[in-house]
C-alpha cells in the first residue's frame, strides 16, 4: 500500500477501517515504519522552522510540537540521554512518542531523531512514559508504557515494554510487553499502570523497576520487579501505597539513595490541597525514608514538595558517574498546558537539571554545577540599602542567573521584600518575601498571560531573623527560584514579551541587600 493510503488509513474512524478491503496487519505493519519516519522527517524540516530566539537558552524544548514529562533520563556510553513525551503534529498532547536528545554537561543538548512511535498494537495510544539503561553489551534499553485501547475504555490497558538501540536507532522487544498487571498478585487496574523506572543494583547484580498503579481501593502504588537481563521480570511487592492520602493515582515513580536516605518520588494525581505543601490537582511528592535491601522494604518517615511553583511535574533522576543525583521535571502543569502563547510551534519545557543533596536531614535542590561555565559578565553590588524602590545599572536581561541576598539590620526590621522581573510598566514577575508569615510568594499575575487561572503560590520558608537568599534563573519563558540554597524551589513558565527584561527592587525596613548577576550565555 503506498503510503499516503496507510496515512489515510490510520485517520479513518474504526468503521470504515472495517469495511476497507486492507488487510490490517498488514496496513498496521507498514505503518510501523511510516509512524516513526513520519516523525522523523516531520520534526526535522518543521523543527528547523523556529528560530533560535523562539525557544528558551538552555532549557530543553520539543523539536516540534508537544513535550512532556521527561524519559529515559540516563546516561549511555558517556553522555546524558534524555527523552521526552513527545506529539510532533501538534502543540497540544497526541499519541506520545519519544523525543529524543543527549548532552555532555546538562546544559547544551544535541537533537537526536525521534526514538520511539506508537505504531504497534500494543502500543497504538501511546508509548507513554519510561526510562532507560546501559546494557552490558554497549545497547541501551529503553523501558516504556505501551498503551491501548482509548483512554476510558474498558480496552484501555497499560503494559510494560522494551526497546534496545545503539543510541539513535530502537528495535521494540518481539516479546512486549514484559510485565502486564497480570504479575501483580492483588487486585489492580491495567488502565492505570505506568511509568516504569529502571536502574542496575551493583550489590544484587540485577536490574530494578518501579511502576506506579492503582490498586483495589481506587488509589495509587508503587510495585517494585526485578530481572536478571532486563527482558524477564519478576514482581518483587509494593514499595508504598497511597491509601487515599495523597491523591489518587501515583504516575511517575523514581527511587533512590542519597546516603542513608531513601527517596521514593511520585506524581500524584487529584491531589487535595494540603496547607502550602500540596496544592489541588497534579503534584509532585518526595517520599523520605530508608530501604531494607534484603527485604526489599521502603519505611516511609515523611512527605515533602518538591516545588513550590505553578509548572512542575513528572520529575526523573539520574547519578552521575561522579555520584551526584541529578533531577530534571517538566516544567508545566497539565491543567493549564494547553495554553501557550499564539502562534506557538512548540510547547512544554523542561527545568534546569538539580543535584539533590541532603544536609542536615534537609533535602537540597541545586541547579548542576555545570551551568557555572556558561556565566559571563558578571554584575556585583554589595550592601545596597532597603529602599522602597532601587533599580541597579546592570542587574536587568531574560537569561540570567542571579542571586540576592536580603540582610535586614535586626530581627524584624524588615517588612516585605520584592523583586520585579522580566518587568517593564505593563508587566512584572514578582517574588516577595514576607519574613513576618515566613512565606516567598511567586506572582506572575502580571506576566501577560491573558487567562482566568492560578497565577501565585507561596513557599514557606525557615526563620533566619529575617535573611533570605534567593538564586534566581531566568531563561527567556521561565523562572526558577531556590530559595536558601535549595531549601525550596519554586518554578514557573512565563510567556512576558521579551522587551520587558527590568529587575527591581522594593523593601521597606532597614536593612542591606546584596547582588550578584550573571548573564547565561550558551
Ligand atoms: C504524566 C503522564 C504519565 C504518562 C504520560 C503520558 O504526566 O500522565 O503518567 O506516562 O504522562 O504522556
Amino acid at each position: 500500500m503506498p503510503p499516503h493510503c496507510v496515512f489515510l488509513y490510520r485517520k479513518m474512524p474504526s468503521k470504515m477501517q472495517a469495511i476497507c478491503k486492507c488487510n490490517r496487519d498488514e496496513v498496521l505493519k507498514e505503518m510501523k515504519q511510516m509512524t516513526l519516519e513520519e516523525a522523523r522527517l516531520y520534526e526535522k524540516n518543521q523543527g528547523s522552522l523556529i528560530l533560535p530566539e523562539e525557544r528558551p537558552v538552555f532549557h530543553v524544548t520539543p523539536w516540534i510540537g508537544w513535550l512532556n514529562d521527561p524519559n529515559g533520563f540516563s546516561i549511555y556510553q558517556g553522555e546524558y540521554h534524555l527523552f521526552y513525551q513527545y506529539y510532533p503534529y501538534d502543540i497540544h498532547w497526541g499519541p506520545t512518542h519519544w523525543g529524543h536528545l543527549k548532552s555532555k554537561d546538562f546544559i547544551q543538548w544535541e537533537r537526536l531523531p525521534a526514538a520511539l512511535a506508537p505504531d504497534t498494537a500494543y502500543d497504538a495510544q501511546g508509548v507513554f512514559s519510561g526510562s532507560a539503561v546501559e546494557l552490558p553489551d554497549g545497547r541501551q534499553l529503553l523501558m516504556y508504557t505501551g498503551v491501548q485501547g482509548k483512554d476510558n475504555t474498558p480496552e484501555c490497558h497499560q503494559t510494560q515494554c522494551i526497546a534496545i538501540g545503539d543510541g539513535i536507532n530502537y528495535q521494540k522487544y518481539e516479546h512486549n510487553p514484559v510485565i502486564t498487571t497480570d504479575d501483580i498478585p492483588e487486585t489492580c487496574f491495567a488502565k492505570d499502570f505506568r511509568d516504569p523506572k529502571i536502574w542496575w543494583d551493583q550489590e544484587e547484580h540485577c536490574y530494578f523497576a518501579v511502576v506506579g498503579v492503582r490498586v483495589a481501593d481506587s488509589s495509587g502504588a508503587v510495585a517494585l520487579f526485578s530481572s536478571k537481563d532486563g527482558l524477564s521480570w519478576n514482581y518483587v511487592n509494593i514499595l508504598d501505597y497511597c491509601r487515599n492520602e495523597y491523591g489518587k493515582m501515583w504516575e511517575c515513580p523514581d527511587f533512590f539513595e542519597i546516603g542513608e536516605k531513601a527517596l521514593l518520588i511520585v506524581s500524584p494525581q487529584e491531589m487535595r490541597a494540603q496547607g502550602l505543601t500540596f496544592h489541588n490537582g497534579n503534584d509532585v511528592m518526595c517520599l523520605i525514608g530508608t530501604y531494607d535491601h534484603t527485604k526489599h522494604q521502603f519505611t516511609r518517615e515523611r512527605v515533602e514538595a518538591i516545588d513550590y511553583g505553578l509548572d512542575f511535574y513528572a520529575p526523573q533522576t539520574l547519578k552521575t558517574t561522579d555520584g551526584r543525583r541529578v533531577l530534571i521535571g517538566w516544567m508545566q502543569a497539565w491543567e493549564t498546558s494547553h495554553l501557550c502563547p499564539q502562534g506557538a510551534k512548540w510547547n512544554g519545557q523542561m527545568t534546569t537539571p538539580r543535584e539533590l543533596t541532603f544536609d542536615h536531614g534537609q533535602l537540597l535542590q541545586n541547579p548542576v554545577k555545570e551551568l557555572a561555565a556558561y556565566r559571563q559578565n558578571s554584575v556585583i553590588y554589595t550592601n545596597v540599602p532597603f529602599q522602597q524602590h532601587t533599580e541597579l545599572s546592570g542587574v536587568s536581561g531574560r537569561v540570567l542567573d542571579m542571586t540576592v541576598k536580603v540582610r535586614p539590620e535586626h530581627d524584624q526590621s524588615l517588612e516585605y521584600f520584592t523583586i520585579r522581573l522580566a518587568a517593564n510598566e505593563a508587566y512584572n514577575v514578582a517574588l516577595s518575601y514576607d519574613p513576618l508569615r515566613g512565606t516567598v510568594c511567586l506572582d506572575r499575575t502580571n506576566s501577560g498571560f491573558c487567562y482566568n487561572i492560578i497565577t501565585k503560590r507561596e513557599a514557606p520558608v525557615k526563620d533566619q531573623g529575617g535573611k533570605i537568599d534567593l538564586r534566581i534563573i531566568l531563561d527567556r519563558f521561565s523562572i526558577e527560584v531556590f530559595l536558601n540554597h535549595g531549601e525550596q524551589v519554586m518554578s514557573a513558565c512565563i510567556y512576558t514579551p521579551q522587551e520587558a527584561e527590568q529587575i527591581f527592587f522594593e523593601a521597606k525596613g532597614s536593612g542591606w541587600f546584596d547582588v550578584e548577576k550573571y548573564e547565561i550565555k550558551v
